[in-house]
């Protein structure tokens, strides 16, 4: 005869319901009939289980319960009070608020968010309404846009209202940094710039072998000590650097002198880069990028670097090159708490290698105050040190055949159970809605819209503007 269903379990079975998880699974998984399954759904049907059951006197929480079940029950405060969590959205099995915290000082907990999913199931929509939730908190942030998914004319009027959006059109209006600028931090002054640059075009450039490496390194100790700043003479350090453009014309001239043994390495290294200084993007006519301005003490803005249009290795080198800028900067300031969110939206045009500047952020970020949210469509687009460093995962449907993801998932939840569960999720959610992992537990969660956080946020003047978007939408049914 089969066991009548406890408390625990007809709670368990309902929580798995709700995350959608198939008759035959949760019957696997808790060691009960199918028709017991099949039962407990008809009682949620028919409206008999308003409130999930309380579990057996002594059970403890559920393994398919949030951690804090207790604090986020319809009614009562939010586990997490707003004023230090970022709103997310409704986890789908009770509707109570769901928090994200970057600022955590919880274990190890870093301010990292991975956001994975199909082509339009919302990762970018989430991604901006992170950003206006930290704006709103006063937390800046950066965004690398390659595409259309920042350009002015596609935001939100509330995102634009609220995260404070600065555009700078770097592609077509160039960018007034220089990457052979020596930083405080550069402790080998010289050598460290000229690495960094070899470094970069080498990842950029996977045909860059060793022997072309050592010919841009050398070209650009060489274009440095030309105007007069010397490896051995840190006095020299602090003085301008010349034109970026300099170094490509440092390997022409290499590859020019009839008697140098580097000179076909000169070449052929001068071929591979040559690409960047076609579009000459770092100039000092270029748009002028304060990091003081960004990070500094005034009201949170969103820059959104716009890089679209450039050929796609120099996206990816122009990138690297300015958040090596942004590190060195923070890395001056020394260690503080969270300054900036640095925004990587198509996060497979990167390099996560060792060494690279995503890499270093992922891995040091924290210290100096930097979170990274990292967004792309395929798991493989992110290296097992993107998956090992961010705390906070957002997924929206994604397939998982091999359930790689779903492992990946419960190996940050408290319960495993909770990320087994995930597999048979993942593939099935409905656009706006993700399965988030954060503070180690996993729910399923519609991210709310521009227009539901409105009525949470509390300018008099942005609930107006909701209340004539709604009017608006009535209308125009
Ligand atoms: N949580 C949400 N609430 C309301 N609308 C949403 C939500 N998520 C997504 N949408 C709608 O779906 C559209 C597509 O979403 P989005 O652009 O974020 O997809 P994506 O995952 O970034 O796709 P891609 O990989 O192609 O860039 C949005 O423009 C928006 O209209
Ligand atoms: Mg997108």
């Amino acid at each position: 005869m089969t066991k009548r269903l406890s408390g625990t379990q007809k709670q368990q079975i309902l929580e798995m319901l709700k995350l959608g998880a198939s008759r035959h699974v949760i019957a696997d998984k808790l060691g009960v009939t199918p028709g017991q399954v099949s039962a407990v759904a008809a009682h949620l049907t028919m409206g008999t289980y308003t409130r999930p059951p309380e579990p057996a006197p002594g059970a403890g929480s559920s393994q398919f319960s949030p951690a804090s079940r207790e604090a986020k029950a319809p009614g009562l405060p939010p586990s997490i009070p707003p004023a230090s969590g970022i709103f997310v959205g409704l986890d789908t099995s009770d509707e109570t608020p769901v928090y994200w915290n970057p600022a955590s000082e919880e274990g190890s907990a870093n301010p990292h968010v991975l956001i994975l999913g199909e082509s339009g199931y919302g990762k970018t929509y989430a991604t901006s309404c992170l950003l206006a939730e930290l704006a709103n908190s006063n937390v800046p942030s950066v965004i690398f846009d390659y595409g259309q998914g920042f350009s002015p004319e596609t935001l939100d009027p509330v995102f634009r209202d609220q995260a404070r959006p600065v555009h700078f059109e770097l592609s077509r209006d160039g960018i007034a940094i220089n990457p052979l600028e020596i930083f405080p931090v550069d402790i080998h002054g010289p050598a460290t710039v000229a690495q960094r640059i070899a470094d970069t075009f080498a990842r950029v450039y996977p045909r860059i072998g060793v022997q072309q490496h050592a010919a841009i390194r050398r070209a650009v100790l060489e274009v440095l000590a030309d105007s007069g700043i010397k490896q051995h003479d840190r006095a020299t350090w602090g003085a301008r650097p010349p034109h970026f453009r300099n170094v490509e014309r440092k390997l022409a001239d290499l590859a020019e002198q009839p008697a140098s043994p580097v000179r076909r390495v000169a070449l052929a290294a001068a071929s591979h880069i040559s690409t960047l200084f076609v579009f000459d993007t770092f100039r000092s006519t270029g748009r002028k990028l304060s990091w003081n301005d960004l990070i500094g003490p005034q009201e949170a803005h969103t820059w959104i670097l716009q890089l679209g249009g450039l050929e796609s290795s120099v996206e990816r080198t122009v990138t690297e090159f300015l958040l090596w800028n942004l590190i060195r900067f923070v890395e001056a300031r020394g260690p503080g708490k969270l300054r900036c969110f640095v925004v990587l939206d198509e996060a497979h045009k990167m390099s996560f290698s060792p060494g690279s500047p995503v890499e270093k952020l992922l891995r040091e970020g924290r210290k100096f105050g930097l979170g990274l949210i990292l967004a792309s469509q395929q798991p493989e687009d992110f290296s097992p040190v993107a998956f090992a460093n961010t705390a906070t995962k957002i997924v929206f449907q994604v397939s998982d055949e091999r359930g790689v993801i779903s492992r990946k998932l419960s190996r940050k939840t408290k319960n495993r159970e909770i990320g087994l569960a995930a597999a048979d999720v993942i593939t099935k959610l409905p656009r706006g809605s993700a399965y988030v992992v954060t503070e180690n537990a996993g729910r399923i969660v519609t991210i709310s819209s521009f227009e539901q956080r409105l009525a949470r946020w509390s300018r008099p003047e942005l609930r107006q503007f909701a209340l004539s978007r709604t009017k608006e939408a009535q209308e125009d049914a």
